[in-house]
Protein backbone atom coordinates (compact mmCIF):
# COMPACT_ATOMS: atom_id res chain seq x y z
CA UNK A 1 0.00 0.00 0.00
CA UNK A 2 1.65 3.33 -0.82
CA UNK A 3 2.01 6.17 1.49
CA UNK A 4 -0.95 7.93 -0.76
CA UNK A 5 -3.54 5.65 0.06
CA UNK A 6 -2.81 4.84 3.54
CA UNK A 7 -5.48 5.56 5.82
CA UNK A 8 -5.63 8.53 7.86
CA UNK A 9 -7.57 11.01 9.50
CA UNK A 10 -5.51 15.09 9.94
CA UNK A 11 -7.49 17.47 12.18
CA UNK A 12 -6.13 20.74 10.17
CA UNK A 13 -6.24 24.07 12.13
CA UNK A 14 -9.27 25.52 12.00
CA UNK A 15 -10.05 23.94 9.46
CA UNK A 16 -11.78 20.15 8.34
CA UNK A 17 -10.61 17.04 8.72
CA UNK A 18 -8.37 15.43 5.91
CA UNK A 19 -9.57 11.92 5.32
CA UNK A 20 -7.54 9.62 3.19
CA UNK A 21 -7.33 5.86 1.69
CA UNK A 22 -10.63 4.54 3.57
CA UNK A 23 -12.83 2.16 1.85
CA UNK A 24 -16.15 3.65 2.27
CA UNK A 25 -18.40 6.58 3.62
CA UNK A 26 -21.23 6.20 5.50
CA UNK A 27 -23.45 8.82 5.21
CA UNK A 28 -26.12 9.83 8.37
CA UNK A 29 -29.17 8.23 6.43
CA UNK A 30 -26.93 4.77 6.05
CA UNK A 31 -26.19 5.09 2.49
CA UNK A 32 -22.80 4.66 1.66
CA UNK A 33 -21.01 7.53 -0.54
CA UNK A 34 -18.29 7.43 -2.91
CA UNK A 35 -15.36 7.46 -0.48
CA UNK A 36 -12.30 9.46 -2.94
CA UNK A 37 -8.92 8.98 -2.22
CA UNK A 38 -8.88 12.30 -0.35
CA UNK A 39 -11.73 13.98 1.02
CA UNK A 40 -12.35 16.99 3.06
CA UNK A 41 -14.86 16.80 5.95
CA UNK A 42 -16.19 19.77 8.15
CA UNK A 43 -14.97 20.05 11.26
CA UNK A 44 -16.99 23.32 11.81
CA UNK A 45 -20.87 22.48 11.29
CA UNK A 46 -21.24 25.40 8.84
CA UNK A 47 -21.11 23.42 5.55
CA UNK A 48 -23.90 23.52 3.31
CA UNK A 49 -22.33 20.72 1.74
CA UNK A 50 -22.18 17.97 4.69
CA UNK A 51 -20.30 16.09 5.46
CA UNK A 52 -17.67 17.93 3.11
CA UNK A 53 -16.49 21.04 3.36
CA UNK A 54 -17.14 23.67 1.45
CA UNK A 55 -14.76 26.28 2.96
CA UNK A 56 -17.55 27.90 5.07
CA UNK A 57 -14.80 27.50 8.37
CA UNK A 58 -12.70 29.85 6.27
CA UNK A 59 -15.07 32.64 5.51
CA UNK A 60 -16.87 32.46 8.70
CA UNK A 61 -13.78 32.69 10.46
CA UNK A 62 -14.35 29.17 12.22
CA UNK A 63 -11.52 28.37 14.49
CA UNK A 64 -11.34 24.85 16.60
S1 LIG B 1 -14.64 22.66 8.12
FE1 LIG B 1 -14.84 23.66 6.23
S2 LIG B 1 -16.92 24.18 6.10
FE2 LIG B 1 -16.73 23.18 8.02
Amino acid sequence: MSEQTRPSVTVTKDGPYVVTGIGELVLPDGSTGEAKPRMFLCRCGLSKNKPFCDGSHSREGWTG
